[in-house]
C-alpha cells in the first residue's frame, strides 16, 4: 500500500491495526499524541490528588480518590494502546521526565479551594469529553477502543464535578458561591487552550485529519466545550469570565474572546504556575516505585526459567 491508498482507505471509515502497513508519520504522530495523552492522564493525578485527604467528606473523599483512580487507569491503558505501535514504556516516561514530551497544558495550575475539583471536573474532564468522544472515531483501532471505555469513565468525571458545583452554587453560603465562583473564572480559559493551537496555528491538524487520526479541528471542539458550557454555568448562577461572549443567532454558536495565546504558550514551553512541581512529582513517583518495577520483572524471570526448565 502508498499513502494515497492508505488515504483512502482511512477514508472509506476503515480501522488501522497494529500489524497493518502505515505511513512513518502516521506511526509517529500516534506515538507522539497517544503518549502525550497518557502523560495527561497520569500527571493530572496530582492536581486533585492533592484535595484527596481534605475532601468535605467521606462520599466526597470516595468520589474523587475513584476518579484519580480512573485516571492512573487510563494512562496505563494509554500507554498500553503506544506499545502496539513498536515503542516501549519507558522511553516514552522518560521523554516525558526530561521534558521531550508533552502533557496537558491544563495540569500546569494550582487547585487553590476545594471548589477547583468540581471545576477541574466540570470544565476539564468536560473538555477532555469533547475531545475524546471524536477521538472514539480515530482511524487507529486500538486508540479508538481505548476511548470507549475511558468516555464511559470521563462522563462521570463531569458529572461528579458538576454535582460539587451545584451543591455550592445552589445550595452553598456566600462564601462558598463566591468560592465556586473564583474556580470558575481560573479554570476557564486555561479549559479552553486543552483544545491546541487554533486552527490557523496547528502545524499537526492538517495531515492528522487527512490520516483521520483527528476527527474534528481544534477550533470546532472548542466552540463545542463553549456552547454546551455556557448553559450549565447560567444554570449555576455563575458569571462567565468572558465580557465578549454572546449567543450568535446567525451562527448558532456562542462568539466568545480572544484565548491568551502567551500564556498558552508559556506554559507548554514549561513555564506554567505549576510545571516544575508536577514534572518532580512525577520523576519522584518512578523513583520510589523502582523497586516494585524490580521486583515484578524478577518475578517474570523466575516464571520464564522455570517454564523453559521444565520445557
Ligand atoms: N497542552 C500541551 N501541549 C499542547 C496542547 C495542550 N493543551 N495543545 C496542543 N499542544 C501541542 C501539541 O502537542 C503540538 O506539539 P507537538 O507537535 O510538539 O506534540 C503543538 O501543541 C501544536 O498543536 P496541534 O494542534 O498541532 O497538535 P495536535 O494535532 O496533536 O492536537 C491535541 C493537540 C488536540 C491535544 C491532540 O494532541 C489530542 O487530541 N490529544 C489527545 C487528547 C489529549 O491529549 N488530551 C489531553 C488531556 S487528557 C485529559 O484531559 C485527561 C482527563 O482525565 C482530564
Amino acid at each position: 500500500m502508498n499513502n494515497d491508498a492508505f488515504v483512502a482507505y482511512v477514508a472509506a471509515e476503515n480501522k488501522v491495526e497494529a500489524k497493518d502497513w502505515m505511513p512513518d508519520g502516521y506511526r509517529k504522530t500516534l506515538i507522539r499524541q497517544i503518549a502525550q495523552h497518557a502523560h495527561s492522564e497520569v500527571v493530572g493525578m496530582l492536581p486533585e490528588g492533592n484535595w484527596i485527604t481534605r475532601a468535605p467528606s467521606l462520599r466526597r473523599k470516595a468520589i474523587l480518590l475513584s476518579k484519580v483512580q480512573d485516571e492512573a487507569g487510563h494512562g496505563l491503558y494509554l500507554y498500553c494502546a503506544a506499545e502496539t505501535l513498536g515503542v516501549d514504556r519507558d522511553t516514552l516516561i522518560n521523554e516525558l521526565h526530561i521534558g521531550k514530551a508533552k502533557y496537558s497544558s491544563i495540569f500546569n495550575y494550582p487547585t487553590i479551594s476545594w471548589a477547583d475539583i468540581g471545576a477541574i471536573g466540570w470544565l476539564v474532564d468536560g473538555s477532555a469529553i469533547v475531545n475524546q468522544v471524536s477521538l472514539q472515531r480515530t482511524s487507529y483501532g486500538p486508540y479508538s477502543r481505548a476511548m470507549v471505555k475511558i468516555c464511559k469513565e470521563e462522563s462521570f468525571h463531569q458529572r461528579q464535578g458538576y454535582e460539587i458545583m451545584i451543591a455550592l452554587c445552589k445550595h452553598g453560603n456566600a462564601a462558598q458561591k463566591k468560592m465556586a465562583q473564583d474556580a470558575f473564572n481560573r479554570w476557564w480559559w486555561p479549559s479552553l487552550m486543552m483544545f491546541g493551537p487554533s486552527d490557523a496555528h496547528s502545524p499537526n491538524s492538517a495531515q492528522s485529519m487527512e490520516w483521520r487520526i483527528k476527527r474534528h479541528s481544534n477550533d470546532e471542539l472548542r466552540q463545542k466545550m463553549v456552547d454546551m458550557t455556557v448553559p450549565q454555568a447560567e444554570y449555576l448562577g455563575l458569571t462567565i469570565p468572558d465580557p465578549h461572549l454572546k449567543w450568535n443567532e446567525e451562527r448558532g454558536h456562542y462568539d466568545f474572546g480572544e484565548i491568551d495565546w502567551t500564556e498558552f504558550n508559556e506554559v507548554v514551553k514549561g513555564n506554567g504556575p505549576c510545571n516544575k512541581e508536577r514534572l518532580n512529582a512525577r520523576k519522584k513517583a518512578y523513583d520510589d516505585g523502582a523497586w516494585v518495577r524490580e521486583a515484578a520483572s524478577a518475578y517474570a524471570a523466575k516464571k520464564l526459567k522455570r517454564a523453559v526448565d521444565a520445557a
